[in-house]
């Protein structure tokens, strides 16, 4: 039997990738773990040595010294004679107690998608969600069922959705507008934003009923609750605030491709002339072979949603137009995320 031998210019093939993304999932518990014990808002106020920062955690001893040292060798924190500390990264998005804490995210990635994601075969084999819905048709009627489930829920919104907002509040042309709205404002993160970085503006919270109490306490933390109000009310049967701004962030995604296109022709619909939506998402490259984060996050979808997915700039744009909106663009928003802009005139 011949044996196929490589050419000795070519590339060797190396395991190290797929061993990497294989048992991934190692690195990412250890993390998720790391943050639900609160290691890193523990070490928000000194450095700790091991046996101190065990006691304080509940740690068994079997394995604390691995645990601690998996997170230095991970990156995420410093060991200097002894002493563990958070990184600058860790101090800043993982204490809980700063408000650029941004674990929401993983508190609800290890309290759920860690254990849903094991359902992806199957979910790639039937087309269904995998996650706690049962009814089949709204992923929020289920998920806000419980209220922690639907706080810890927002707050991942406002986790995973910082830089987002940040970047529309600074890249968006908002002197050219005096309101807003924000529709599936969630906790209220990228409301927030734009509204801390431009004083002119008065902007709307949109979202479920239930969401209010935990919008209006969010932005009053942030001091702009006397320019921001809710607004009460569902997207699909409800009309949507007269403003000048429409933003969808991580809307879209969630819905099918009928429901995407009238959530679109809702915004145009509700805009006076001159006025602009704002779509973001973590919009896939439009050859879609580059972002993996944004075809993970339409994997997501899957796990999450009935008929969500997520899509490109490109195929954002195609919907914008067919609603009418007469100039559509795409911008990156410097992270995972990028935002499609469409003026009506
Ligand atoms: C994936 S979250 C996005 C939150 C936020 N825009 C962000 O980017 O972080 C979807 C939001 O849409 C809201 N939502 C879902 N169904 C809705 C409906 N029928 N009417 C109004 N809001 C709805 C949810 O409550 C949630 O806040």
């Amino acid at each position: 039997m011949a044996t196929a031998t490589l050419p000795s210019s070519a590339p060797q093939p190396n395991p190290g990738a797929i061993l990497q993304i294989g048992l991934g999932f190692w690195a990412s518990k250890t993390l998720l773990s790391a943050v639900e014990l609160g290691v890193f808002t523990e070490l928000a106020a000194a450095p700790l040595d091991a046996a101190a920062l065990s006691q304080r955690l509940g740690l068994h001893p079997r394995a604390a010294l691995d645990f601690l040292d998996c997170l230095v060798a991970l990156g995420l924190l410093d060991r200097n004679g002894g002493l563990y500390a958070n990184t600058a990264d860790t101090a800043c998005f993982l204490d809980r107690n700063q408000p650029s804490y941004m674990g929401g995210i993983l508190e609800m990635a290890n309290a759920r998608l860690y254990r849903f994601w094991g359902g992806l075969t199957t979910a790639l084999r039937t087309g269904q969600p995998q996650n706690e819905t049962t009814n089949g048709t709204d992923p929020f009627a289920e998920l806000y069922s419980d209220p922690q489930r639907l706080r810890g829920f927002l707050q991942a919104m406002t986790g995973i959705s910082g830089g987002a907002a940040r970047a529309i509040a600074g890249q968006f042309p908002w002197a050219g507008y005096t309101t807003f709205a924000d529709i599936g404002a969630a906790q209220g993160c990228c409301a927030a934003a734009v509204a801390l970085a431009h004083p002119h503006l008065a902007g709307v919270g949109f979202d479920l009923p239930v969401v209010q109490p935990i919008f209006e306490e969010y932005v009053r933390g942030l001091g702009v609750g006397q320019r921001l109000r809710f607004q009460p009310g569902d997207f699909w049967n409800d009309p949507l605030p007269a403003v000048e701004v429409l933003i969808m962030g991580h809307i879209l995604h969630d819905w099918d491709l009928d429901g995407k296109r009238r959530l679109v022709a809702k915004a145009y619909a509700a805009l006076p002339p001159g006025g602009a939506l704002v779509v973001y998402d973590a919009m896939i490259d439009d050859e879609r072979r580059r972002h993996a984060f944004g075809l993970l996050s339409s994997l997501n979808m899957l796990i999450e949603t009935p008929g969500g997915f997520d899509y490109t700039g490109a195929d954002c744009c195609g919907w914008l137009r067919e609603a009418g909106f007469a100039e559509t663009r795409v911008e990156s928003l410097g992270g995972p995320a990028s935002m499609a802009i469409g003026i009506k005139r």
